[in-house]
């Protein structure tokens, strides 16, 4: 998500050698432990039940690249690391400055084919921050990718990787946290060049309307953009490069209007998809209603690929927004404040399309930016000053900056707060997690809650560390749908609030510092978790190794995704770290992936 208030935070995906040592009856405890039913895979690839990599005899020709090239018009492209030119035969000293410029930019990995944002899954395969004699390996990423023009690219891509047992990745601007989006050996489906959006007056029993079809590379800085053109405004991200059709609405998708229209998963009104099969779909209400049902927040990258996703479109008009900053000034004053902001968040909660995202350290809080379409400014100022008020009362507490605006149109007042057109604040190289914070929580838990994160604000070795929340009232009655309309993990309808911690990197960390740093994440996750049961989790802002994620993620939704995984993916070719389906494979610690031994019926 998200660069709030000028804090950046960042992306991003790839596979890994994770070894699985538990027994599939039940979740895994701790994914990360050492190898044991797969650490060698030696031989397995013999047998079929695991993808070839390119050090096998059986890894495909030049001869059947070039063919694969043929079908799908020269679109094919080798899979290079960015910072190849840093290291080796290939080091050219002005190459490699600029891209370790670069290195931290969405716009350098969303452009690229196959490398990825998240720095867990780079891995530091090929670092632009180490010497130059240092190796230089594609690691966790694809090793070709298909540049998809149409759903013929498609279908060429699953029939390969079918034919000649390689595993298939789909990637689209390479945002994703959890490794999603990439694969070692892989051949990925790069779906960021088909871009487009275009708006028609839809019809269907359910929704008649304004709509727009986006094309699955299209990015929120060209869609609020086309929309705002046209008097409209999109349920869409934070993060202006993240895009629509993939991670995005297949995860639930929250965003500035979600208060109003509910997640970007609530407004899907069609996919049009490509399934490992080779057939071409469309997915709605009444046609292939489960596929509609499972894309619109099951979790991506799973069902069928997404060539667009057809989505309710909104009258535009006025759109308030307010921010402000309290730093601390006063320890004991300064966390009993961010209590009261917890307990006044129930009351926003119940004002119609009031959306905030905040965040703090333990040196300062700002509400980053309010959005609340259909009020003005001084309405806006109106919500907030009970919070004031209380807080007044404590001592030494100082409200700075604090402003309300007015803006004619969403695009307007998402600019103004966002800043830094078209690309916007972001930056890579951070890792992320946390909790879907309950009602009840705030109600009754307040300040236990809040001495939690004060806790977790001070962890030694953590400067950069920042919590940050996205409130949002995504209940039913705010979305317009009802309980089983689709995927979404139904914990999103009870929270008050989306909490991640996030943590910067530096970005010439060694592996072993992210590495003390995921497991950070991860202790705090638990911390979270054990004081919010039934909670759950944000797929899409998630750390990598959560042993609790089909009931984080998915929650009771689990068991009819696999059904509905298993009749459109009957070949379980989609595959992606933590998506349904995926504890029938095993990435294992030579980066090869397997069918996981001793399950039923592998
Ligand atoms: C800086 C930053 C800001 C963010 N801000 C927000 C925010 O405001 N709100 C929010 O909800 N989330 C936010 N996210 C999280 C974001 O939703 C996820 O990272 C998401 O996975 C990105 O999707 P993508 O398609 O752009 O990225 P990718 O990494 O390319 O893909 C993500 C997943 O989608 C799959 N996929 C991609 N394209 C397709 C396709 N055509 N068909 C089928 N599957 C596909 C991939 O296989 C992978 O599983 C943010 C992330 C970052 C890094
Ligand atoms: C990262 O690379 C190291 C080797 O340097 C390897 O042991 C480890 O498994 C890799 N981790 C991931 C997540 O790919
Ligand atoms: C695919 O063909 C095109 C056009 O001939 C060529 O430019 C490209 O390098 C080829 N890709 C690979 C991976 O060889
Ligand atoms: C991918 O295809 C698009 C056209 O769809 C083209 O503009 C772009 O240059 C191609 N990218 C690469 C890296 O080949
Ligand atoms: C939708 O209908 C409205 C009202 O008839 C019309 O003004 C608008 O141009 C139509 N939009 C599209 C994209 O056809
Ligand atoms: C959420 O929004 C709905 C609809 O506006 C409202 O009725 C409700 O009070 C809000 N809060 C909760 C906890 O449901
Ligand atoms: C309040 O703040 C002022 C200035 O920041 C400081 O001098 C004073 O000691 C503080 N009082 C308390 C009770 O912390
Ligand atoms: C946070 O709480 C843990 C567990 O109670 C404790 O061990 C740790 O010292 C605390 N950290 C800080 C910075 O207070
Ligand atoms: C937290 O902030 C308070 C007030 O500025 C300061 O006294 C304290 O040292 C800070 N603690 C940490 C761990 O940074
Ligand atoms: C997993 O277990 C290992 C060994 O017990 C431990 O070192 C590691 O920190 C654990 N990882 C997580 C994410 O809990």
């Amino acid at each position: 998500m998200a660069a709030y208030s000028g804090h950046v935070r960042a992306a991003a995906a790839a596979a890994a050698a994770i070894i699985w040592t538990q027994a599939v009856t039940a979740a895994p405890a701790n994914l990360s432990t050492s190898p044991s039913d797969v650490a060698s895979t030696a031989g397995s690839q013999q047998s079929g039940s695991c993808y070839f990599l390119p050090q096998d005899a059986q890894w495909p020709s030049q001869a059947d690249w070039r063919k694969l090239n043929q079908s799908v018009g020269g679109r094919l492209i080798q899979g290079k690391p960015l910072a190849q030119r840093c290291h080796g035969a290939d080091y050219n000293a002005a190459a490699c400055a600029d891209i370790r410029a670069r290195w931290t930019e969405p716009l350098t990995y969303f452009v690229d084919p196959v490398n990825v944002m998240s720095p867990y899954w780079l891995n530091n395969s090929c670092s632009p921050f180490t010497a130059p004699e240092a190796s230089c390996t594609l690691g966790n990423i694809a090793s070709y990718a298909i540049n998809v023009s149409n759903a013929q690219d498609v279908i060429a891509g699953f029939k390969f990787a079918k034919e000649k047992n390689i595993r298939l990745t789909v990637k689209n601007t390479g945002h994703d946290y959890i490794g999603r989006s990439n694969g070692e050996g892989s051949l990925a489906l790069w779906t960021h060049n088909l871009k487009g959006v275009s708006f028609q007056n839809y019809t269907s029993p359910s929704y008649s309307g304004p709509a727009a079809k986006v094309s699955a590379g299209a990015q929120f800085f060209e869609i609020y953009k086309a929309a705002g053109d046209r008097g409209l405004r999109i349920m869409g991200g934070y993060c202006p490069t993240v895009g629509m059709a993939g991670g995005f609405v297949q995860g639930a998708g929250h965003g500035p209007l979600a208060a109003t229209y509910g997640l970007a998963a609530d407004n899907t009104l069609e996919f049009d998809v490509v399934t490992s099969d080779g057939r071409r779909l469309t997915a709605t209400k009444t046609k292939n209603k489960d596929l509609y049902w499972a894309l619109s927040g099951g979790g991506p990258g799973t069902y069928a690929v997404v060539l667009s996703v057809t989505t309710k479109a909104h009258p535009d008009g006025i759109v308030a927004g307010g921010s402000f900053t309290i730093d601390n000034t006063h320890d004991d004053s300064y966390w009993a404040a961010i209590a009261a902001w917890h307990r006044h968040l129930l009351v926003l909660d119940r004002i119609h399309g009031f959306n905030t995202v905040w965040g703090f350290t333990n040196a300062s809080f700002n509400l980053a930016f309010a959005t609340w379409p259909g009020h003005d400014a001084s309405e806006t100022s109106a919500a907030l000053a009970p919070f004031f008020q209380e807080i007044s009362t404590l001592p030494n507490i100082t409200v700075t900056a604090a402003e309300t605006q007015d803006h004619t149109s969403f695009y307007d007042h998402y600019e103004y707060y966002t800043g830094a057109a078209p690309y916007g604040p972001y930056t890579t190289n951070d890792i992320i997690g946390g909790r879907l914070i309950p009602r009840s929580t705030a109600a009754t838990r307040s300040t236990d809650f809040v001495a939690l994160l004060r806790n977790i604000s001070r962890t030694p070795g953590l400067p950069s560390l920042r919590i940050n929340g996205i409130s949002n009232n995504v209940t039913h009655a705010r979305a317009g749908n009802t309980p089983g309309a689709n995927a979404v993990l139904p914990a999103w309808r009870d929270s008050l609030y989306w909490l991640n911690i996030d943590i910067l990197i530096d970005p010439a960390s060694p592996t072993a510092e992210i590495k003390r740093i995921q497991a950070q994440m991860n202790d705090f996750q638990h911390r979270l978790r054990a004081f919010t049961p039934g909670g759950g989790a944000y797929i899409n802002e998630a750390t990598w190794d959560n042993p609790d994620w089909k009931e984080d993620y998915f929650g009771p939704n689990y068991g009819r995704l696999l059904s509905v995984k298993a009749a459109y993916d009957a070949g379980d070719v989609l595959y992606a770290h933590t998506s349904v389906g995926s504890e029938a494979k095993v990435v294992a610690a030579d980066g090869r992936t397997c069918k996981r031994r001793n399950l039923p019926g592998h």
